[in-house]
């Protein structure tokens, strides 16, 4: 864990007068899972967007990988190697599962010349190999049973794992979350941990957007916090869990109840 894969320096978006994230700056090194953490309207959700191209930052800069992404569009983020899923399930519902696997394996032919530039292999599609590569997503995410089915008939927990599966397919170096925890029952938050701790495994760097505290302390290197789109903390999750300005904004507070 030595190199610098994500470098966000001085990111603020505005929506009018809103300042919904206000200079915010962290690097993250491959390898690495990252938590980023706060309140409801924190803006975390806002700074994913301006990382990933969905939105224009007001100001600053985002490098991935050395490569200048800031403003995206999301095709040449996708392309660089950073993928992410959506807070609220984003498939296509009528599409089979192996079928929306593919739509993200597609995003790789209009992106492989960005991918030749940054030196990633693999990432042309041949398409003798795609049935087996859809294969082995549907393997990591243990939806092989669910292959045929319609990705909108999948129970929900299932279909944010989609969503992750998805992502997989662009062959991504890096994977942001945004809140894949949300709305899981028990049990699928611990397969949802299981997957997550497989993908860290596997070497794949991970950017986490989580309420879901057990979760973050559990898989996380490192958690940056924001409150009221400013950063407050950064640091290990034991540093984070007894920092007395995080408990202050969102640990202790009475909506926190997820641990
Ligand atoms: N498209 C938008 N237009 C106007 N305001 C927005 C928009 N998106 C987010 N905001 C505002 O920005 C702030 C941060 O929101 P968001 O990034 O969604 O927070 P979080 O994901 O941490 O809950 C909130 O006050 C929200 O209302
Ligand atoms: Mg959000």
């Amino acid at each position: 864990m030595s190199s610098e894969l994500l470098a966000v320096r001085g990111l603020t978006r505005r929506f009018g007068g809103l300042i919904a994230l206000n200079n915010l700056s962290f690097s993250v090194q491959e390898g690495e899972i990252i938590g980023l953490i706060g309140p409801n309207g924190a803006g975390k959700t806002t700074a994913f967007n301006a990382i990933t191209g969905t939105v224009p930052p007001s100001s600053g800069t985002v490098h991935f990988n050395g490569i200048n992404i800031s403003g995206g569009p999301p095709s040449r983020v996708v392309a660089a190697g950073l993928a992410r899923t959506f807070q609220s399930t984003s498939t296509y519902p009528n599409e089979t599962v192996a079928e929306n696997v593919y739509r993200g394996m597609l995003s790789r032919i209009a992106g492989s010349a960005v991918g030749l530039l940054t030196g990633r292999r693999n990432r042309n599609l041949s398409p003798t190999s795609i049935p087996a590569e859809i294969d082995q997503i549907l393997g990591v995410t243990d939806l092989q049973s669910w292959r045929n089915a319609a990705a909108g008939s999948l129970p929900y927990g299932l279909q944010k794992k989609l969503g992750i599966a998805v992502a997989l397919a662009t062959q991504p170096r890096m994977l942001l979350l945004d809140e894949p925890a949300a709305g899981l029952n028990h049990e699928e938050c611990r397969d949802l941990t299981r997957l997550l701790r497989r993908l860290r495994d596997d070497g794949l760097t991970l950017l986490l957007v989580e309420h879901h505290m057990a979760l973050v302390m559990d898989l996380c290197h490192r958690i940056v916090v924001l409150v009221q789109g400013e950063k407050i903390a950064e640091g290990t999750p034991e540093q984070i869990s007894q920092d007395p300005a995080v408990i202050e904004a969102y640990l202790g507070a009475p909506d926190y109840a997820h641990a």
